[in-house]
């Protein structure tokens, strides 16, 4: 069982190449064994924390149903169900938590918070998204990123969107680790901050990665292996950021036509949730106000065979599952 250092999980920047590797390596192997039906309930009798200070599909029910696999028992803390923030400090909540289980899942606002937690938790604390970084989300990406292309050393990753925020920021440390290759599409207001940017620019001339910041979406997708995206508001954002978000944003919508322009090599990824269609109330919201009936993503692009996002939501599971047990590893 892979064992690692840094008994936390909060930022792809604190693991090496080859950590990362053997937690994607750890994920594939649960992943082979749960098709096989072969149980691995490696953790019975351990008690893990699920703080969500944000809503959740994947990453909850990735945490409760990898949990369950290991023979673990998750108990879910909702966003306005505990005291957290609210009458108890971050401190206190991880000394008391800390007692009770034996890892802390967290998904909240700042980064500072989920670092707290873990400098106080005295047991592994894993980031399930913070406004900075959803590394998480990384693992399931590049495994499934592997899966497709049997590696990752090389792989062109076009961000398009938003990718100043959790998730370009960390698919740009992730690629800089992995010796890929990441443009980030976007107005240049919207690129990742400067400081960051010279971090993975560091990795990037140890591990062989190429780090652009391209404004040109018709330049910067041209022979990419991944087009990406995410949502342009993002939890916690205001309402009154769309406007600006659809006006600026909407030339970096995935459009069939920038598929094409990549190469026939194309997928299309997303961490989802997405707005492709009018089915849910955000989307009819803003058709209503703006009137269109997607935004990050064409539903032609969403549904087309090219587009692998229900794999990556799949793997998220796995590799969650891998980092809990290479982090409670004894
Ligand atoms: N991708 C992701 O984190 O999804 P949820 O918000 O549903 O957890
Ligand atoms: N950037 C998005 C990611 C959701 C998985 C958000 O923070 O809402």
């Amino acid at each position: 069982m892979l064992k690692l250092r840094d008994k936390h999980f909060l930022k792809l920047l604190d693991f090496t190449p080859a950590e990362i590797e053997g937690l994607i390596d750890l994920a594939a192997d649960f992943k082979a064994k749960k098709k096989a039906g072969i149980p691995h309930k490696l953790y019975e009798g351990k008690n893990i924390a699920l703080i969500f200070e944000k809503t959740s599909t994947r990453t909850r029910c990735a945490f409760e149903v990898a949990g369950a696999d290991l023979g673990m028992h998750p108990v879910y803390l909702d966003p306005s169900g505990s005291q957290i923030g609210k009458k108890e400090s971050i401190a206190d909540t991880a000394r008391v938590l800390g007692r009770m289980f034996d890892g802390i899942e967290y998904r909240g606002y700042g980064q500072e918070i989920v670092e707290e937690l873990a400098h106080y938790a005295g047991v592994p604390v894993w980031n399930g998204l913070t406004n900075e970084f959803h590394p998480t989300q990384i693992l399931a990406d590049f495994l499934t990123i592997r899966e497709h292309f049997g590696t990752l050393k090389g792989i062109k990753l076009v961000y398009m969107g938003d990718a100043r925020y959790n998730m370009g920021n960390s698919l740009m440390v992730g690629c800089a680790k992995m010796g890929m290759h990441f443009v980030a599409c976007s107005p240049k207001a919207y690129f990742p901050n400067a400081e960051l940017i010279a971090q993975c620019e560091a990795i990037a001339a140890e591990t062989g990665a190429v780090l652009e910041f391209i404004e040109d979406p018709i330049v910067a997708t041209k022979g990419a292996h991944v087009l990406y995206t995410d949502v342009w508001v993002s939890m916690g954002e205001p309402d009154d950021v769309w406007q600006e978000r659809i006006q600026q944003l909407s030339p970096y919508r995935i459009t069939e036509e920038l598929m094409n322009n990549a190469g026939d090599q194309a997928v299309f990824m997303h961490c989802l949730p997405a707005f492709h269609d009018l089915k849910t109330t955000v989307g009819k919201q803003i058709y209503d106000k703006f009137g269109i009936d997607c935004m990050e993503v064409t539903d032609q692009v969403f549904e087309s065979d090219r587009s692998i996002v229900f794999d990556e939501a799949e793997n998220r599971m796995h590799t969650i599952k891998a980092v809990m047990a290479a982090t409670l590893a004894v």
